[in-house]
């Protein structure tokens, strides 16, 4: 696809809805009594895995515009599956359906495609394991797994990485398990799953980085209005920043404190982002965003904000190309396990078009101000590549090809048409 340096980026409009809160309110829906009807969802790929695993799983699913509509089945109400269950290019579908699949009465497969089956699963397999559960995977690590369930025991889970993923799954074994699961992590990671499942019935309690589940009788179906995703309006955000002449505001953009790192990041860069129209949603807080040109400089990304940001750190680097001075990120790691290696990814796609960039373990160091060249760039099939590379081309001198730019349906199917749209070439 060619990408050309855009002029400014103008208008007012929303972007797609949250993958993650998505996801969890089909499966949240589908485990619960009665009818969920999900308003504003999001019909990209992932969140369509999600939905093709559950109608396997027997539950009644049907989609009218952007709504779905669940006719949930009880807590006990899933049924096997006549064959493997695909869950394409989505971790979060595979993980935590994995915590949900421990707790049934039948055993079933799990795969998806390539960057699935490269993914680790050890994180989900070693709790689940010791709740009860029996899950056999390539190299005790990847998919394909196959789960076989058994009565489950209460834990208290000290997880080695802030994953809500891995957080999710256990908290959703535990509404089967015989008495309290407690997940600890090192860092806060989202809380949709804890926000969501109180809303469909389940007693949640948190302290600090801990959070308890009740098992549960049944969950009761709750009608969702999902927000406007803050990790695909991460890319408008950025390119708003560092094109010059950009004014645009962003409408119904999600700020879950434990979501809204770039958002913390970007304003400490120096960004000019105001945020209005404050409301809560269905549990989540949203509001509209003006992004507004900006001088930026660089800053030290690390710690404990790390997970609130996790998806956005592509983005973020694209950011720091364009501010005065380096950028530093650290304590990502997780970074190397995502739908790429975006360490990798970013560093390799981003030098073909000046960019300096060291990489660490951990994360990388960025050099700011040294303008980029148009390239012929890869986006690894990894969606938040292909955006983040489009941006960045955007803003570079001469025309950019960007590869396998149609990942970007995973979770921004209308990424490039809303570009275009509110983008003046040059
Ligand atoms: C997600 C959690 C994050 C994130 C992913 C979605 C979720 O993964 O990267 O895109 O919906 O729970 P981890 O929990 O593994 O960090």
């Amino acid at each position: 696809m060619l990408i050309q340096p855009i002029q400014k980026l103008e208008g007012s409009f929303s972007i797609p809805s949250d993958k993650s809160i998505s996801h969890r309110s089909v499966m949240f829906g589908s485990l619960a009594k009665g009818t969920t009807h999900i308003s504003n969802f999001l019909m990209g790929d992932d969140c369509l895995s999600t939905i093709n695993c559950f109608r396997k799983l027997g539950v009644n699913i049907t989609i009218e515009d952007d709504t779905v509509i669940v006719e949930g089945k009880g807590l006990h109400g899933l049924t096997a599956p006549d064959s493997i269950l695909d869950c394409g290019n989505s971790g979060t579908t595979v993980r935590l359906i994995s915590g949900i699949l421990s707790g049934q009465d039948f055993s079933t497969t799990l795969t998806g495609d390539a960057s699935i089956q490269k993914r680790p699963m050890k994180r989900v397999i070693n709790p689940l394991s010791q709740m009860g559960a029996t899950l056999e995977a390539k190299e005790d690590n990847f998919c394909p797994m196959t789960i076989h369930p058994h009565k489950l025991q209460g834990i208290t889970y000290h997880s080695p990485v802030a994953s809500a993923q891995v957080k999710s799954s256990i908290l959703l074994a535990g509404l089967y398990a015989d008495g309290p699961t407690t997940v600890v992590e090192p860092a806060i990671s989202r809380d949709h799953t804890e926000r969501m499942l109180s809303a469909f019935g389940a007693t949640l309690t948190r302290e600090a980085a801990a959070v308890t589940i009740q098992p549960c009788e049944e969950l009761y179906a709750t009608d969702i209005i999902v927000p406007g995703d803050i990790s695909s309006a991460a890319f408008f955000m950025v390119a708003g920043l560092i094109t010059p002449g950009s004014e645009i505001v962003i409408q119904n953009v999600g700020i879950n404190p434990t979501r809204r790192g770039i958002l913390d990041v970007l304003l400490a860069m120096g960004g000019d982002i105001t945020c209005f129209n404050e409301k809560e949603v269905c549990g989540e807080p949203v509001c509209d965003m003006r992004v507004r040109y900006s001088k930026l400089h660089g800053t030290t990304v690390e710690g404990d904000i790390i997970p609130t940001l996790i998806d956005e750190i592509p983005a973020i680097a694209v950011a720091a190309l364009f501010a005065e001075g380096q950028t530093v990120i650290k304590d990502a790691a997780e970074l190397r396990v995502k739908e790429s290696d975006r360490i990798e990814t970013i560093y390799t796609e981003l030098t073909k078009m000046g960019a300096h960039i060291t990489t660490k373990p951990d994360g990388m160091i960025i050099e700011g101000g040294h303008p980029l060249h148009g390239a012929t760039v890869e986006s690894h099939h990894d969606h938040r590549i292909a955006m983040s590379l489009a941006i960045a081309a955007c803003n570079a001198q001469g025309d950019s090809h960007l590869e396998h730019p149609e990942c970007v349906s995973i979770s921004f199917p209308n990424f490039f048409e809303l570009l275009q749209t509110h983008s003046e070439l040059k």
